[in-house]
């Protein structure tokens, strides 16, 4: 017995020495000559990965619910910004039996994404994401495989090549056409966000079927329709309840009932369309004829892919321009300086369009110094990184000028398209869309308040997947000098 005893404490003991020696190192990344000291150490916190990792900062966790609550804050990122004004630059919450951990600077996020980009390149398995992505796949939800792999490099590749054919006419025709739409309101106040949405649209259903809509085709109304709803639908508490607490699955859920029959229409859309459009000079054409001789892809990685390209590339561009608009409202002194610069300025606006979506990493691995548990769901809070006050003087101000040679701010600070293995996959179309619209508006019109408008644009924004501009009307008058 007395044997026993002792060599429990001498296991303690060597137990105690060992971790002491190791827990100082837990506090800071180590560098990449320590290489082979960190994988034993990763190996280590495989077995103990919540003993050891120093204590990740966040608010209270409530028993059951975690930090539900906190989570269902109507204007997320700016909540979770907050958030990060008291907890620190990376801080966990708690959801069910999932942990979250949110970054909110440049360079935390910039740490996972793109320097440790394989660690935080997969997505969280969810029931949820599977009904909406057709089990998994589609590039947005689908998580970090080999086929996973495939699927993004040659959806990537067919938008390149179909983008080589004919971006610039595409995108041009759409800004001309925009130019017509905004002058046939002949001087009336109007609410322009959704010529923005078909603007946008146009260029993504031209690049994906060689298609185009107008403004009242029922057909268009019944996509759009249907891929907000999916999104909205998607991101509210009673649908995401699912994913945390499997029990409910089994109760009535008439959300969640809603989401399947929009699922459902959705898939017919884009079936029609897959049927009508996969001979051609466009995006899904390609992807059809690659995906044939490319295993294990298939019909539903095509299909998939028509919907991540839809999905991703409308409302983010459409919201930019609204963005571009309320600001400039704000700042009418900015639109006349860069009515002859307009290139130079472009990449403000891409500190008030923050999409942001999560990625959950299989191993422990560390953040800032922080383990971080395997499984866990990492939250790039790109507003956050966008408005962070350790970086931007007047970080809520709207001030192009600043990235203007002399004005102190860094565009290496900014990560509109994310970052690593998941940075967008639309980011040349969207950057040569952003530059194309914008230029065309800003030559031809002068945007001004509607007279009936008491104030100017509200710019806290409405949050869902993008952050988008609050509704509001304006006056587009044609400039003087319109070719
Ligand atoms: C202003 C315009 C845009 C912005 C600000 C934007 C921003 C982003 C961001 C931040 C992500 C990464 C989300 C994450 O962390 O998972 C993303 C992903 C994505 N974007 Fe964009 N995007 C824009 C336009 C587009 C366009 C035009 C397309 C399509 C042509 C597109 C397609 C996608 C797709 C498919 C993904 C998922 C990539 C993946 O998970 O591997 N986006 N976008």
């Amino acid at each position: 017995m007395t044997v026993y005893v002792s060599v429990l404490i001498v296991g303690a003991v060597v137990m105690l020495t060992f971790l002491s020696l190791c827990v100082p190192t837990v506090s800071y990344p180590p560098p990449p000559s320590q290489a082979v000291g960190s994988r034993l150490l990763h190996s280590f916190y495989q077995f103990f990965p919540r003993s050891l990792s120093p204590y990740l900062p966040g608010p209270l966790s409530l028993p059951l619910l975690g930090n539900m609550l906190e989570l269902a804050h109507d204007h997320l990122p700016s909540h979770l910004t907050s958030l990060a004004r008291r907890y620190g630059n990376i801080y966990r919450l708690k959801c069910g039996n999932t942990t979250m951990v949110v970054l909110n600077s440049g360079d935390v996020i910039r740490e996972a994404l793109v320097k440790k980009w394989s660690d935080f390149a997969g997505r969280p398995h969810s029931y949820t994401g599977d009904v909406v992505s057709g089990g998994g796949r589609s590039i947005s939800l689908g998580d970090y495989s080999e086929e996973w792999r495939v699927h993004r490099r040659l959806a990537h590749n067919a938008l390149q090549r179909c983008s080589q054919q004919s971006l610039h006419g595409v995108i041009q025709k759409q800004a001309l056409h925009l130019r017509q739409v905004l002058l046939d309101y002949n001087g009336r106040a109007a609410d322009l966000s959704e010529d923005f949405t078909v603007a946008a649209s146009n260029v993504i259903t031209t690049l994906a079927f060689g298609k185009e809509y107008e403004k009242s085709s029922s057909e268009l109304q019944r996509l759009h329709g249907c891929l907000n709803e999916i999104v909205s639908l998607w991101g509210s508490p009673w649908i995401s309840a699912l994913d945390s607490f499997p029990l409910l699955r089994k109760l009535p859920n008439p959300p969640f009932s809603r989401l399947l029959k929009e699922v459902d229409r959705r898939d017919e859309i884009i079936r029609t369309h897959l049927d009508e459009y996969r001979v051609g000079v466009n995006t899904v054409a390609w992807l059809t004829n690659l995906y044939s001789n490319t295993q294990p892809l298939g019909y539903t990685h095509v299909h998939m892919a028509a919907v991540d390209l839809l999905i991703g590339g409308t409302e983010t561009t459409a919201a930019w321009l609204s963005w571009t608009v309320a600001f400039l409202l704000h700042r009418p002194e900015v639109h006349y300086r860069t009515q002859y610069t307009t290139l130079h300025y472009r990449t403000q606006y891409t500190t008030v369009c923050a999409m942001y979506n999560s990625v959950s990493i299989p191993y422990v691995f560390s953040i800032a110094g922080y383990f971080i548990p395997k499984n866990t769901v990492i939250i790039p809070n790109l507003f956050g990184a966008h408005h962070d006050p350790a970086v931007w003087t007047d970080p809520y101000a709207f001030k192009p000028e600043r990235f203007l040679e002399g004005g102190g701010a860094s565009t290496r600070a900014l990560l509109p398209f994310g970052g690593g293995a998941r940075l967008c996959l639309g980011e040349a179309v969207a950057k040569m869309e952003l530059f194309l619209f914008t230029a065309y508006l800003l030559r031809d019109f002068q945007f001004v308040p509607a007279e009936s408008q008491a104030s100017l644009p509200d710019l806290t924004g409405v949050a869902s997947v993008v952050l988008k501009a609050k509704a509001y009307t304006v006056i587009a008058r044609p400039r003087p000098t319109m070719p």
